[in-house]
């Protein structure tokens, strides 16, 4: 090869190899392969020589054409690595940093303990109802076998509100009681349902608020018994305090609208305040068959059709399953408080399966 081939050859090396991007990457290119690049320069020349010289004159320009665009070519796939190198780097992002989450908001105790009650009962095939805070007295007595001047009514501490409807006067409800009445005058039985919400008594101190919350349950179904009772709730409770083996005692009671009645027990240390054992019995909650005279008064014959019911304060099962010793911050919105009984909304409510 002639030194002027050779020549070229080296400068156009030497070019590649100091050019540290693309756009001077393209200079030399155009410098050596361009329209007036040194190379199209030699080949154009080929023209002025004599036929001979012309052939092997060729042949090696050829030669060096192939081999230079070749180095060309090497030297843009490289200088794209570096720069598609370069672009990574700049581009990166860190995931390895903490997410910025905004602030999320916790379920309040009270609606918790509901959405347990619903998954539970839930499992068990009770629907969900729903009552009014505004009722007249007979839903919330009278129909639940409570007439006018029976002492359960003094007991209950009503709010009664101006006015009245259907030539009855209204009152703040004082239990979840009335939901079993609208229940069977709306559906025709079988029924099984819960009802949780809101009820108000004139009463305040630390275990007592003018409104808490009850959840109502009522079964109605043809060969109903005590039994089934007693089963239902005995799995509600293990399930929702979460102990496999809790002690629940029933304890023959009385409730007008329940015959016969029993309050539900279950075992605990008073001592220590620990659920479970410890041989001492706290009360729960109200139960018993509906009472014939109910069943009567939303239209169903007792003959044909039993069932049970049962009424819980939802604050207090709250307050013995977290440990939470006053009722009154349920409803003063302290964020302290709050923050340190809510629960995250991203944890389903836990359903203690095989209890
Ligand atoms: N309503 C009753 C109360 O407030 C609780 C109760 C007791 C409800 C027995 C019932 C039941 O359904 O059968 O004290």
């Amino acid at each position: 090869m002639s030194d002027e081939l050779d020549a070229l050859k080296h400068d156009t090396a030497d070019a590649l190899a100091a050019a540290a991007d693309l756009r001077a990457w393209d200079t030399v290119r155009v410098g050596v392969l361009g329209k007036a690049g040194r190379l199209t320069g030699l080949l154009k020349e080929l023209g002025r020589l004599a036929p001979d010289e012309r052939r092997e004159r060729g042949v090696a320009l050829n030669a060096l054409r192939d081999t230079l665009t070749a180095t060309i070519e090497t030297r843009r796939a490289a200088l794209e690595e570096v720069a598609m190198q370069a672009r990574l780097a700049s581009e990166r992002i860190d995931v390895t940093l903490p997410p910025l989450l905004p602030a999320r908001g916790l379920i309040h105790p009270i609606s918790r303990t509901i959405e347990e009650m619903h998954a539970i009962f839930g499992a068990m095939g009770f629907a969900v109802g729903e009552g009014f805070d505004i009722e007249t007295d007979w839903f919330n007595f009278g129909a639940l076998n409570i007439p006018a001047h029976h002492p359960a009514r003094a007991d209950h501490d009503t709010f009664y509100l101006p006015g009245s409807r259907d030539g009855r006067p209204l009152v703040m409800r004082t239990q979840t009681s009335d939901v079993q009445i609208i229940s069977m005058l709306a559906n025709p039985p079988p029924l099984r349902m819960i009802a949780p919400g809101r009820t108000y008594r004139a009463d305040h101190d630390a275990t007592h608020s003018p409104m808490f919350h009850q959840v109502e349950g009522l079964v109605i179904d043809r060969g109903i018994t005590l039994a089934h009772l007693k089963g239902c709730l005995t799995d509600f409770l293990r399930s929702f305090f979460g102990i496999a083996a809790l002690p629940v005692r029933f304890r023959s009671s009385y409730f007008p609208f329940t015959e016969p009645s029993m309050e539900v027990d279950i075992g605990w240390n008073r001592r220590t305040g620990e659920l479970g054992g410890g041989g001492d019995w706290l009360e729960i909650l109200g139960s018993g068959m509906v009472h014939p005279k109910v069943l009567a008064n939303c239209g169903v014959d007792p003959r044909e059709w039993q069932g049970f019911a049962f009424g819980m304060g939802i604050e207090r099962v709250t307050m013995l399953k977290h440990g939470i010793p006053d009722l009154r911050p349920f409803y003063e919105s302290d964020i302290r408080w709050l923050r340190h009984y809510g629960a995250s909304p991203l944890v389903s409510a836990i359903l203690h399966e095989g209890v």
